[in-house]
């Protein structure tokens, strides 16, 4: 039973409208909802599911039975609902037939499970970034589109009050005209040391866990939550973090994508096993502004105050949005008065996902556009990617994110997209 399903319980039981409120109780549509990725950020959302009193967990899929008994047990702690354990989707797709499914996998097992599950048409909740190569994004958008599924993308910035009100003083020219942006995330650290090849851990499927992206033998820092430093299953700190802040550009400027991207990304200090660029900067070209992304995975930035967030750099000062450091506007002139507003964050993780969790089930109701669509999402994730393939490439790209193709350029074309390892097929 979810909390707010008891506290109404409670309610009715002690007083004397329980025959009003009752009937009020029955006109509450109750989703069943499925769970596919039970890591830990999948039970954060699921944790504001439950809070809503109108989702029923009815589904719990994972391919590591190890995962799936910490989140049994943190579900017993939220609601009496008993779901059903699954190891694979499209078995659960087809016997719980799930109204919402929230996909929390790793990055490389996005795209399957969330177009899986539109087609069992179910609305679905996907994490950012919302693919690992941009093809498997146009078929998400397209799938999203053809089922008319309503799908919300985990990019809970975008309902976050403090980022909304930096981007109301910027849209209605508190800091005059932006003409550059630089998001970053820049962590301490240091070199590492590489960790061994290990036996798989019982109960763990590796194999459908590697699923699609190329087979690695298992290694205890890839799974759990050690994925995003892994090229085949994500896309390092610029897919991970970075999606977050790059969005901030989207969102705030209205474009839909940059016209061109150029990368470099290094390694050199990280010494350990993983394969992401420990140092990385891109530019983007935009008509009216140019915007950056760097990040550091050693020598965090106290230097220059903030370790993360995006500044807009305006006529008339300077902006910052942050994380815990909510948001700050820095005038231009040397006695102006600086203004700052507070986060307002959800425990245990610091985060907005009731916000977006709310707008998400009254789309489903009114059958609209969520605030964070698959499409919003799937622009945002492609200025990571995008980012990404240029390191990669070691050169600049065009980009004509009409046709989602970088014009005159086969060989960048062809990272849009990756072989699937078999018996997986690359959506379309
Ligand atoms: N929006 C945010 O602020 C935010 C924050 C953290 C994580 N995330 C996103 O959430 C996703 C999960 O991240 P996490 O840190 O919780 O990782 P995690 O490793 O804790 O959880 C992922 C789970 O998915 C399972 N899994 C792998 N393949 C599967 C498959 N085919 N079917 C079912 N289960 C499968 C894994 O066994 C694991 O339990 C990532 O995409 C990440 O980017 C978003």
């Amino acid at each position: 039973m979810s909390i707010n399903r008891r506290l109404f319980i409670k309610a009715t039981t002690a007083s004397a409208v329980a025959g009003p409120l009752l009937l009020n109780a029955q006109k509450v549509k109750t989703y069943k909802t499925a769970v596919i990725g039970t890591g830990w950020w999948a039970m954060n959302i699921t944790r504001e599911a439950v809070a809503s009193g109108q989702c029923r967990i009815v589904g719990l899929c994972d391919v590591d039975q190890n995962q799936l008994a910490i989140a049994r047990k943190k579900l017993s702690e939220m609601t009496s609902d008993d779901p059903k354990h699954y190891t694979d989707f499209r078995d659960m797709l087809k016997k719980e037939k799930p109204e919402i499914v929230i996909v929390a996998t790793p990055d490389h097992w996005h795209a399957l499970p969330t177009i899986a599950a539109i087609q069992s048409g179910a609305d679905v909740y996907v994490e950012k970034p919302i693919c690992h190569t941009i093809n498997e994004g146009v078929a998400m958008v397209k799938a999203a589109r053809e089922y008319e599924r309503v799908v919300q993308v985990g990019t809970h910035r975008r309902v976050s009050p403090h980022n909304m009100a930096a981007i109301k003083f910027l849209k209605e020219g508190g800091a005059g005209t932006v003409g550059m942006i630089r998001t970053f995330v820049h962590y301490d650290g240091g070199p590492g040391k590489p960790t061994p090849d290990s036996d798989i851990p019982e109960g763990l499927d590796w194999d459908f866990w590697c699923g699609p992206a190329p087979y690695h033998p298992f290694n205890e820092r890839m799974h759990p939550r050690g994925f995003r430093s892994f090229l085949d299953f994500a896309n390092g700190q610029l897919g991970d973090w970075g999606i977050h802040w790059v969005d901030h550009i989207l969102w705030w400027s209205e474009e839909k994508y940059p016209t061109s991207v150029h990368s470099i990304g290094a390694r050199h200090i990280v010494q350990d096993n993983t394969d992401v660029p420990d140092t990385q900067i891109v530019t983007y070209e935009f008509e009216d502004f140019t915007a950056t992304w760097e990040h550091r995975r050693y020598g965090g930035n106290d230097a220059e105050k903030h370790r993360l967030g995006i500044y807009f750099y305006g006529t008339k000062g300077i902006v910052h949005i942050g994380w815990h450091d909510g948001w700050t506007f820095y005038p231009t002139g040397r006695n102006a008065q600086i203004y700052h507003e507070e986060p307002q964050l959800h425990k245990p993780d610091d985060q907005n996902i009731q916000e977006l969790w709310t707008n998400f089930l009254s789309c489903i109701k009114s059958r609209t556009k969520p605030i964070c669509d698959i499409e919003i999402g799937h622009r945002s994730t492609n200025l990571s990617l995008l980012g990404m393939l240029s390191a990669k490439l070691g050169r600049s790209i065009k980009w004509d994110g009409e046709k989602n193709i970088i014009p005159d350029d086969p060989e960048a074309n062809r990272l849009l997209k990756r072989d699937y390892r078999p018996p997986w097929i690359y959506p379309v």
